[in-house]
């Protein structure tokens, strides 16, 4: 059963978040939204191998003329090389600005793809079809597009929101468990942050689990689509502070990401140590009890994630980190309780350094 989101965005717009369609549904759904019947899929070769065939024949079967493009695979490919190859096979299959472009992949195809989309020809439609859990309920809803530089991650982007986000659930049955895991996390963030029953579902259910329970990933994946919605809606351009929600556990995390060189955490490991740092946080400032704090240990480790980080870190290279960090040192998401978190500020060093301590970093 399909299940519809909506986000809600300024001037009237919205976008749809469409949860358990089928990729062969998209062309019709799409020639609703379309002026023009150009369409260009994007996808990394081992997503384009899957699951490119089922969406160009939707395409083709609601009259789009449809191209596929193969874009390689990885991190490394966010980049401005990538978003040029996406230009030139734009103009190969002429695409106009009634043309619509579609993201097929994880976070990364849809911020490489999104980014190529909001600047040819100063704009063109996106469908964001997100594979893999993390991009399902974190990044191909919001409309922020991106790549990286030489100098860092995400340091060139536009805010362009999708025409519609489509996702098909039983695409997850190929993704590889520590991407499960990894999108796992950012449930579990929801869960803390504001979605009490999300977080009592991520409590009792396991990875296999969750698997083998098509009914009730639909409703994880909505509920978790659903906050990202929400949250967006409040603050389509984050400029009320209003996301800044969304980063529970995430100052520490980027700061782990960034003094182990991207190299030994997937995002969602490094969030998992971040998440098991702010609820230490909350605990020394009163906002959490020590009782809670055991049990997300215990509910991060439920998913595989590891609750502190692997090996020693360089604590310098981690404080640096977090100066550089947008938010600064000082400032922190902390739970309030269980799924509620507030932003707190001016949290002296030395208490963050005891907390940094408390999960190996
Ligand atoms: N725009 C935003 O708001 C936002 C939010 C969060 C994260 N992000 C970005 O998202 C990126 C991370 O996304 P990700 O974790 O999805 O990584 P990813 O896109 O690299 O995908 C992970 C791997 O899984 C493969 N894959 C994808 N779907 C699959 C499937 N169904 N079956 C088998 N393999 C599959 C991919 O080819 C890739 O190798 C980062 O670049 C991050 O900056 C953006
Ligand atoms: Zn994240």
């Amino acid at each position: 059963m399909e299940k519809i989101v909506s986000v809600r965005l300024s001037n009237e717009r919205s976008c749809g978040v469409h949860i358990g369609a089928s990729l062969k549904g998209l062309g019709r759904a799409l020639a609703r939204f379309a002026a023009g019947r150009r369409a260009l899929v994007v996808a990394p070769g081992p997503v384009a191998r899957r699951y490119a065939p089922a969406v160009l024949k939707g395409l083709n079967a609601a009259g789009f003329e449809a191209e596929l493009l193969t874009i390689p695979d990885g991190e490394r490919h966010k980049n401005l090389g990538t978003v040029a190859k996406i230009y030139k096979a734009a103009l190969a299959a002429r695409l106009d600005r009634k043309s619509v472009v579609v993201a097929l992949g994880g976070g990364v195809t849809g911020d490489v793809v999104g980014f190529a989309a909001a600047t040819y020809l100063r704009g063109v439609p996106v469908a964001q079809v997100p594979t893999t859990l993390l991009a399902m309920v974190d990044a191909s809803i919001g409309g922020k597009t991106g790549v990286d530089l030489p100098e860092g991650k995400n340091l060139v982007g536009a805010f362009w929101q999708p025409a519609l986000v489509w996702m098909d659930l039983s695409v997850l049955k190929s993704l590889p468990d520590r991407e499960w895991r990894t999108g796992a996390a950012e449930v579990v963030k929801y869960g803390l942050i504001a979605d009490r029953r999300l977080l009592e579902i991520m409590r009792s259910e396991t990875l296999d689990s969750l698997r083998r329970k098509p009914a009730l990933l639909a409703e994880v994946v909505t509920r978790a689509a659903a906050c990202k919605a929400r949250v967006v809606s409040a603050d389509e351009r984050e400029t009320k502070g209003l996301r800044e929600i969304l980063n529970l556990g995430h100052t520490f995390g980027h700061a782990l990401e960034t003094a182990t060189g991207y190299s030994s955490y997937t995002h969602g490991e490094a969030v998992a140590v971040g998440m098991c740092a702010a609820a230490r946080l909350g605990a020394r400032l009163r906002t959490f009890k020590g009782s809670e704090v055991a049990a997300v240990d215990d509910l991060v480790r439920r998913w595989g994630l590891p609750a502190r980080a692997r090996r020693p870190v360089s604590r310098a290279k981690v404080l640096a980190a977090m100066a550089r960090d947008k938010k600064g040192a000082s400032r922190f998401v902390v739970p309030f309780g269980w799924s509620k978190a507030e932003v707190v500020e001016g949290v002296p060093l030395p208490m963050v350094e005891d907390v940094l301590s408390e999960v190996g970093m």
